[in-house]
Protein backbone atom coordinates (compact mmCIF):
# COMPACT_ATOMS: atom_id res chain seq x y z
CA UNK A 1 0.00 0.00 0.00
CA UNK A 2 3.06 2.24 -0.49
CA UNK A 3 2.06 4.50 -3.57
CA UNK A 4 -1.17 5.66 -1.42
CA UNK A 5 -1.55 8.89 0.59
CA UNK A 6 -0.04 8.40 3.99
CA UNK A 7 -2.80 7.79 6.50
CA UNK A 8 -3.41 10.76 8.56
CA UNK A 9 -6.65 11.40 10.30
CA UNK A 10 -8.35 14.92 9.26
CA UNK A 11 -8.45 17.34 11.76
CA UNK A 12 -11.83 17.12 12.55
CA UNK A 13 -12.10 12.96 12.58
CA UNK A 14 -13.81 11.63 15.39
CA UNK A 15 -11.41 8.35 14.89
CA UNK A 16 -10.57 6.66 18.14
CA UNK A 17 -6.90 7.78 18.37
CA UNK A 18 -4.25 5.24 20.00
CA UNK A 19 -4.19 5.79 24.12
CA UNK A 20 -1.50 3.56 25.19
CA UNK A 21 2.12 2.65 23.82
CA UNK A 22 0.61 -0.39 23.08
CA UNK A 23 -1.82 0.82 20.79
CA UNK A 24 1.03 2.26 18.56
CA UNK A 25 3.28 -1.20 18.50
CA UNK A 26 3.57 -2.21 15.14
CA UNK A 27 2.53 1.23 13.37
CA UNK A 28 6.05 2.65 13.54
CA UNK A 29 6.87 -0.40 11.59
CA UNK A 30 5.19 0.68 8.92
CA UNK A 31 4.89 2.69 6.03
CA UNK A 32 2.14 4.50 6.80
CA UNK A 33 3.56 7.62 7.54
CA UNK A 34 5.62 8.15 4.67
CA UNK A 35 4.83 10.82 2.38
CA UNK A 36 4.31 9.40 -0.78
CA UNK A 37 5.96 11.68 -3.90
CA UNK A 38 2.08 11.32 -5.17
CA UNK A 39 0.39 12.83 -2.50
CA UNK A 40 0.83 16.69 -3.45
CA UNK A 41 -0.63 15.86 -6.49
CA UNK A 42 -4.28 16.80 -8.17
CA UNK A 43 -7.11 14.79 -6.95
CA UNK A 44 -7.54 12.14 -9.27
CA UNK A 45 -11.51 11.74 -10.12
CA UNK A 46 -14.11 9.06 -9.41
CA UNK A 47 -14.26 6.07 -11.13
CA UNK A 48 -16.90 3.11 -11.92
CA UNK A 49 -15.63 -0.18 -11.94
CA UNK A 50 -17.98 -3.15 -13.29
CA UNK A 51 -17.75 -6.41 -11.36
CA UNK A 52 -19.03 -9.32 -12.79
CA UNK A 53 -19.66 -12.85 -12.13
CA UNK A 54 -18.42 -15.20 -15.01
CA UNK A 55 -20.87 -16.75 -17.14
CA UNK A 56 -23.54 -15.37 -15.76
CA UNK A 57 -25.88 -12.19 -16.24
CA UNK A 58 -25.07 -10.42 -12.81
CA UNK A 59 -23.42 -7.27 -12.80
CA UNK A 60 -22.86 -5.14 -9.91
CA UNK A 61 -21.83 -1.03 -11.06
CA UNK A 62 -19.25 0.30 -8.51
CA UNK A 63 -18.47 4.01 -8.58
CA UNK A 64 -15.46 4.66 -6.49
CA UNK A 65 -13.92 7.61 -5.38
CA UNK A 66 -10.33 8.77 -6.91
CA UNK A 67 -8.75 9.46 -3.83
CA UNK A 68 -9.63 8.67 -0.03
CA UNK A 69 -7.17 8.59 3.23
CA UNK A 70 -8.42 5.73 4.71
CA UNK A 71 -8.40 3.83 1.16
CA UNK A 72 -11.69 3.50 0.28
CA UNK A 73 -10.95 4.09 -2.99
CA UNK A 74 -10.46 0.32 -4.25
CA UNK A 75 -12.15 -1.97 -5.14
CA UNK A 76 -10.88 -4.62 -2.74
CA UNK A 77 -9.80 -8.38 -3.04
CA UNK A 78 -11.80 -9.07 -0.19
CA UNK A 79 -14.97 -7.68 -1.31
CA UNK A 80 -15.10 -9.39 -4.95
CA UNK A 81 -14.00 -12.80 -2.43
CA UNK A 82 -17.27 -12.23 -0.64
CA UNK A 83 -19.25 -11.38 -3.68
CA UNK A 84 -18.66 -14.35 -5.49
CA UNK A 85 -19.05 -15.92 -2.51
CA UNK A 86 -22.62 -14.96 -1.65
CA UNK A 87 -24.02 -15.02 -5.30
CA UNK A 88 -22.38 -18.55 -4.82
CA UNK A 89 -24.48 -19.38 -1.78
CA UNK A 90 -27.37 -17.46 -1.98
CA UNK A 91 -29.06 -18.48 0.62
CA UNK A 92 -26.34 -17.04 2.81
CA UNK A 93 -28.45 -13.81 1.98
CA UNK A 94 -31.56 -14.19 0.50
CA UNK A 95 -34.25 -13.00 2.89
CA UNK A 96 -31.44 -11.76 5.72
CA UNK A 97 -30.90 -8.23 7.17
CA UNK A 98 -27.19 -7.34 6.49
CA UNK A 99 -25.07 -4.23 7.54
CA UNK A 100 -21.59 -3.53 6.49
CA UNK A 101 -19.38 -1.83 8.48
CA UNK A 102 -16.24 -0.02 6.64
CA UNK A 103 -18.14 -0.51 3.34
CA UNK A 104 -16.03 2.51 1.05
CA UNK A 105 -17.93 1.34 -2.31
CA UNK A 106 -19.87 -1.29 -0.45
CA UNK A 107 -19.66 -3.95 -3.50
CA UNK A 108 -20.78 -6.92 -0.94
CA UNK A 109 -23.57 -5.39 0.41
CA UNK A 110 -24.77 -3.81 -2.73
CA UNK A 111 -24.41 -7.77 -4.19
CA UNK A 112 -26.30 -8.76 -1.45
CA UNK A 113 -28.91 -6.23 -2.18
CA UNK A 114 -29.33 -7.71 -5.66
CA UNK A 115 -29.06 -11.26 -4.29
CA UNK A 116 -32.63 -11.11 -2.21
CA UNK A 117 -31.59 -9.61 1.25
CA UNK A 118 -34.88 -8.12 3.05
CA UNK A 119 -32.44 -5.28 4.44
CA UNK A 120 -28.97 -3.65 3.66
CA UNK A 121 -27.29 -1.16 5.42
CA UNK A 122 -24.35 -0.16 4.07
CA UNK A 123 -22.00 1.86 6.42
CA UNK A 124 -18.98 4.23 6.38
CA UNK A 125 -17.53 6.55 8.25
CA UNK A 126 -19.27 9.71 7.83
CA UNK A 127 -16.34 11.69 5.41
CA UNK A 128 -19.44 13.65 2.98
CA UNK A 129 -17.81 12.03 -0.06
CA UNK A 130 -17.39 8.50 0.71
CA UNK A 131 -21.30 8.52 2.00
CA UNK A 132 -22.48 10.58 -1.14
CA UNK A 133 -20.48 8.07 -3.03
CA UNK A 134 -22.61 4.80 -1.69
CA UNK A 135 -25.70 6.73 -1.97
CA UNK A 136 -24.96 6.65 -5.79
CA UNK A 137 -24.01 3.31 -5.57
CA UNK A 138 -27.33 2.59 -4.39
CA UNK A 139 -29.02 4.51 -7.13
CA UNK A 140 -26.85 3.45 -9.50
CA UNK A 141 -27.57 -0.54 -9.09
CA UNK A 142 -31.10 0.09 -8.17
CA UNK A 143 -32.36 2.93 -8.90
CA UNK A 144 -34.02 6.30 -7.16
CA UNK A 145 -37.31 4.36 -5.39
CA UNK A 146 -35.08 1.62 -3.51
CA UNK A 147 -35.92 1.31 0.13
CA UNK A 148 -34.49 -2.43 1.18
CA UNK A 149 -30.77 -0.47 0.89
CA UNK A 150 -29.89 1.96 2.24
CA UNK A 151 -26.90 4.16 3.59
CA UNK A 152 -25.77 5.38 6.99
CA UNK A 153 -22.13 7.23 8.60
CA UNK A 154 -20.73 5.25 11.32
CA UNK A 155 -17.59 5.21 12.99
CA UNK A 156 -16.88 1.91 14.23
CA UNK A 157 -18.18 1.92 18.11
CA UNK A 158 -19.43 5.72 17.88
CA UNK A 159 -23.27 6.73 18.49
CA UNK A 160 -24.85 3.36 18.25
CA UNK A 161 -27.43 4.23 19.92
CA UNK A 162 -28.46 7.14 17.76
CA UNK A 163 -27.79 5.06 14.26
CA UNK A 164 -29.17 2.05 15.00
CA UNK A 165 -31.61 2.72 17.69
CA UNK A 166 -31.93 1.67 20.73
CA UNK A 167 -34.70 -0.85 23.47
CA UNK A 168 -37.40 -1.91 21.50
CA UNK A 169 -36.32 -0.11 18.21
CA UNK A 170 -32.98 -1.58 18.11
CA UNK A 171 -31.54 -3.03 15.19
CA UNK A 172 -29.43 -6.27 14.65
CA UNK A 173 -28.88 -7.82 11.65
CA UNK A 174 -28.13 -11.47 10.46
CA UNK A 175 -25.40 -10.60 8.67
CA UNK A 176 -22.32 -8.51 9.31
CA UNK A 177 -19.60 -7.91 6.66
CA UNK A 178 -15.98 -6.59 7.61
CA UNK A 179 -14.13 -6.64 4.40
CA UNK A 180 -10.61 -5.52 4.11
CA UNK A 181 -10.81 -3.72 7.41
CA UNK A 182 -7.92 -5.31 9.60
CA UNK A 183 -5.25 -2.92 8.86
CA UNK A 184 -6.74 0.02 11.08
CA UNK A 185 -5.38 -1.71 14.36
CA UNK A 186 -5.95 1.01 16.71
CA UNK A 187 -9.78 0.82 16.10
CA UNK A 188 -10.26 -2.83 16.17
CA UNK A 189 -11.98 -3.04 19.63
CA UNK A 190 -14.21 -0.40 18.43
CA UNK A 191 -14.91 -2.63 15.47
CA UNK A 192 -16.07 -5.16 17.72
CA UNK A 193 -18.03 -2.55 19.29
CA UNK A 194 -20.20 -2.33 16.32
CA UNK A 195 -20.07 -6.13 15.87
CA UNK A 196 -21.17 -6.47 19.69
CA UNK A 197 -24.13 -3.71 19.25
CA UNK A 198 -25.20 -4.90 15.77
CA UNK A 199 -25.32 -8.98 16.67
CA UNK A 200 -28.54 -11.11 17.55
CA UNK A 201 -27.59 -14.66 19.00
CA UNK A 202 -27.92 -16.17 15.51
CA UNK A 203 -25.57 -13.29 13.27
CA UNK A 204 -23.06 -14.94 11.04
CA UNK A 205 -20.19 -11.94 10.97
CA UNK A 206 -17.83 -12.47 7.43
CA UNK A 207 -14.01 -10.96 8.14
CA UNK A 208 -12.50 -11.00 4.64
CA UNK A 209 -8.93 -9.19 3.79
CA UNK A 210 -5.66 -9.57 3.25
CA UNK A 211 -2.27 -8.97 4.77
CA UNK A 212 -1.24 -6.25 2.06
CA UNK A 213 1.74 -5.30 4.74
CA UNK A 214 3.24 -9.03 5.80
CA UNK A 215 5.34 -8.11 8.03
CA UNK A 216 2.41 -6.92 10.69
CA UNK A 217 0.09 -9.95 10.40
CA UNK A 218 0.51 -9.97 13.83
CA UNK A 219 -0.89 -6.80 14.54
CA UNK A 220 -3.78 -7.59 11.51
CA UNK A 221 -4.54 -10.64 13.43
CA UNK A 222 -5.11 -9.29 16.47
CA UNK A 223 -8.91 -8.59 15.96
CA UNK A 224 -9.68 -11.73 16.00
CA UNK A 225 -7.46 -12.48 19.60
CA UNK A 226 -9.59 -9.52 21.24
CA UNK A 227 -12.90 -10.96 19.66
CA UNK A 228 -12.32 -14.16 21.21
CA UNK A 229 -11.48 -12.74 24.92
CA UNK A 230 -15.11 -10.47 23.86
CA UNK A 231 -16.54 -13.91 23.52
CA UNK A 232 -16.98 -14.15 19.50
CA UNK A 233 -16.03 -17.56 18.74
CA UNK A 234 -13.54 -17.56 15.64
CA UNK A 235 -14.10 -19.86 12.85
CA UNK A 236 -11.79 -20.04 9.37
CA UNK A 237 -14.12 -20.05 6.71
CA UNK A 238 -11.68 -20.36 3.25
CA UNK A 239 -8.78 -19.02 1.39
CA UNK A 240 -8.91 -17.72 -1.88
CA UNK A 241 -6.10 -16.56 -4.42
CA UNK A 242 -6.23 -13.02 -6.28
CA UNK A 243 -4.01 -10.94 -8.42
CA UNK A 244 -1.93 -8.44 -5.76
CA UNK A 245 -3.74 -5.26 -5.37
CA UNK A 246 -0.56 -3.43 -5.75
CA UNK A 247 2.01 -5.43 -7.57
CA UNK A 248 5.10 -3.87 -6.63
CA UNK A 249 4.36 -3.34 -2.78
CA UNK A 250 6.72 -5.18 -0.53
CA UNK A 251 6.45 -7.90 0.98
CA UNK A 252 5.95 -12.11 0.26
CA UNK A 253 3.48 -11.69 -3.17
CA UNK A 254 1.77 -15.00 -1.90
CA UNK A 255 0.70 -13.53 1.18
CA UNK A 256 0.03 -10.16 -0.34
CA UNK A 257 -2.43 -12.06 -3.11
CA UNK A 258 -4.74 -14.65 -0.93
CA UNK A 259 -8.20 -13.23 0.82
CA UNK A 260 -8.89 -15.34 3.61
CA UNK A 261 -12.01 -15.25 5.05
CA UNK A 262 -13.18 -16.14 8.88
CA UNK A 263 -16.53 -16.38 10.19
CA UNK A 264 -17.37 -15.05 13.71
CA UNK A 265 -20.22 -15.39 15.69
CA UNK A 266 -21.62 -13.45 19.24
CA UNK A 267 -21.26 -16.11 22.54
CA UNK A 268 -21.98 -13.95 24.75
CA UNK A 269 -25.75 -12.82 23.68
CA UNK A 270 -27.98 -15.09 25.65
CA UNK A 271 -31.59 -15.99 24.50
CA UNK A 272 -32.70 -14.57 27.56
C1 LIG B 1 -9.41 -0.83 2.84
S1 LIG B 1 -10.97 0.00 2.80
C2 LIG B 1 -12.06 -1.36 2.56
C3 LIG B 1 -13.31 -0.96 1.85
C4 LIG B 1 -14.31 -2.06 1.53
N1 LIG B 1 -14.83 -2.68 2.73
C5 LIG B 1 -13.74 -3.08 0.59
O1 LIG B 1 -13.44 -4.20 1.01
O2 LIG B 1 -13.60 -2.76 -0.61
C6 LIG B 1 -11.25 0.42 4.51
C7 LIG B 1 -12.54 1.13 4.77
O3 LIG B 1 -12.76 1.15 6.18
C8 LIG B 1 -13.25 2.42 6.57
N2 LIG B 1 -12.85 2.70 7.96
C9 LIG B 1 -11.60 2.69 8.48
N3 LIG B 1 -11.63 3.00 9.78
C10 LIG B 1 -12.93 3.21 10.11
C11 LIG B 1 -13.60 3.54 11.33
N4 LIG B 1 -12.93 3.73 12.46
N5 LIG B 1 -14.96 3.64 11.30
C12 LIG B 1 -15.64 3.43 10.14
N6 LIG B 1 -15.05 3.12 8.96
C13 LIG B 1 -13.71 3.00 8.94
C14 LIG B 1 -12.59 3.40 5.58
O4 LIG B 1 -13.30 4.60 5.50
C15 LIG B 1 -12.56 2.58 4.30
O5 LIG B 1 -13.68 2.80 3.50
Amino acid sequence: MSQHPPQQQPENSKLPVAQTEEDYSGVFESDMFQVDENYFRKPRPARIEVFNIEQSDFEVKVRLLGDHILWGNYLWNASKCLSQHFYENQHLIKDKTVVELGAAGGLPSLTCGKLGAKKVVITDIGHEDLIDNLKKNVELNFGENCTHVEVRPHAWGEKLEETFGVGEKKETFDVIILSDLLFNHICHHQLLDSCEYLSHPNTIIYVSYTHHRPWLIKEDLKLFKLAKERNFSVEHYFDKKYPPMFENDPGDVEERSTVHVQIMRPRHISLN
